[in-house]
């Protein structure tokens, strides 16, 4: 008998990974990243751990936000948010970069690290450099006591529960959470978005947990265009704004657990070279849910689509236009256009979940990976 082995199996609670697992967990963590801070007794976001005055956030002149690899591209969706919406400029970098191009930064300068161990020696280094030079730190961090949510200011924790696979799905998505609250909270506290507008977006944060579920009862479909797909030799990721962010996390995906080449591109960047390479045997994933840019990334689809690539898009509910274009899609629901970047990332880990498997790969530990990089 090997005890080892059963331990594993039951913790997997029956799942064939703890990916898999973990993917489906999803509509859980979403749940309790978020409704916990947005109590209905209380018109407002209710952040326990951060104690940033409202003098401090006033000052506020710019924002970096830093991490390293999944997390980063959370620190780019919030980018796009705050930006929009709280109309500060933000700098979203990864940690390596950052912490050695002597940034500008002082007493009006917040930063955000996002991470999910919280020990990231980059992102940690990077930290540290904005402590040291009076810049205000706040942590969107999953692992209660950690180094980083330690050694920040204040913290945001993420509550995705210990996520086991190296590449990161529960996590990323707890913390896109814990971004769409931090952006809006902001914005709020600096009266750019009333009661009544965040009354509106409280009810769709309570309706994403629902949708996560509906996207993932999608997982069949997906695995089928997976198996459809597995012979791509390159993938190339394609959105902007919002979906530009979004695209990165699915190439990345697609990278480390399915050893496949894929490149995520800014859909108005193509021409400029990417282009290229578009052969036959290619495949586009092509994220429409900014739909306020939607003509202009279908004209890109086309381009390529006219270039022989093979389409697979990821839309929002009732897009029927792109049905008439893409070879497959794959609809996600509609909710407000803050929060498309959850949805349309679930299809992406399923897609990439499923390749891997399909080509024999060890899901839960690609090689030459590991969940937590403590040294440089
Ligand atoms: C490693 C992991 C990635 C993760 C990155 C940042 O490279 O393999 O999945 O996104 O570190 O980790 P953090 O713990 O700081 O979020």
């Amino acid at each position: 008998y090997n005890v080892t082995w059963d331990l594993k199996a039951a913790r997997k609670e029956g799942f064939d990974h703890f990916m898999l697992k973990e993917i489906f967990e999803q509509p859980r963590v979403v749940k309790d990243t978020l409704t916990p801070r947005l109590p209905l007794d209380v018109n407002d976001i209710v952040l326990d751990d951060i104690n940033m005055s409202k003098e401090v956030l006033e000052k506020i002149n710019k924002i970096y936000i830093v991490a390293c690899g999944t997390a980063s591209y959370t620190g780019l969706v919030g980018k796009y948010l705050i930006e929009r919406v709280a109309r500060i400029p933000v700098v979203a970098e990864v940690a390596s970069e950052f912490r050695y191009r002597e940034p500008i930064l002082d007493e009006n300068t917040l930063m955000i690290v996002v991470s999910q161990s919280g020990e990231t020696a980059d992102t940690l280094a990077a930290l540290r450099l904005a402590k040291k030079a009076g810049a205000y730190v706040i942590g969107i961090v999953n692992a209660v006591g950690s180094t980083i949510s330690r050694d920040a200011d204040d913290v945001l924790y993420t509550l995705a529960g210990p996520e086991i696979a190296v590449a990161s799905t529960k996590a990323y998505s707890a913390q896109l959470c814990a971004m769409y609250l931090l952006s809006i909270k902001i914005a709020m506290e600096l009266g750019k978005i009333s009661k009544d507008e965040f009354l509106e977006l409280r009810e769709e944060l309570y309706a994403l947990p629902d949708k996560v579920g509906k996207v993932l009862e999608q997982a069949d479909k997906i695995k089928e265009l997976a198996n459809k797909y597995i012979n791509s030799k390159n993938v190339f990721y394609i959105g902007r704004g919002l979906d530009y962010a979004v695209s990165m996390e699915g190439a990345l995906k697609l990278k480390e657990i399915a050893y496949l080449h894929a490149e995520p591109y800014a859909a108005g960047e193509l021409k400029h070279g990417p282009i290229a390479l578009i052969e036959n045997n290619s495949l586009l994933v092509g994220l429409t849910g900014h739909e306020e840019l939607f003509e202009k990334t279908v004209s890109n689809i086309k381009e390529v689509k006219a270039r022989g690539a093979k389409v697979l898009a990821i839309a929002l509910e009732g897009n029927d236009e792109i049905g008439k274009i893409a070879d497959d899609v794959i609809y996600v629901p509609r909710t407000h256009w803050m929060f498309t970047s959850l949805l349309e990332n679930i299809p992406q880990q399923i897609f990439a979940y499923y390749i891997s498997v399909g080509l024999g790969h060890d899901v839960d530990k690609p090689r030459n990976l590991a969940k937590s990089v403590t040294v440089e």
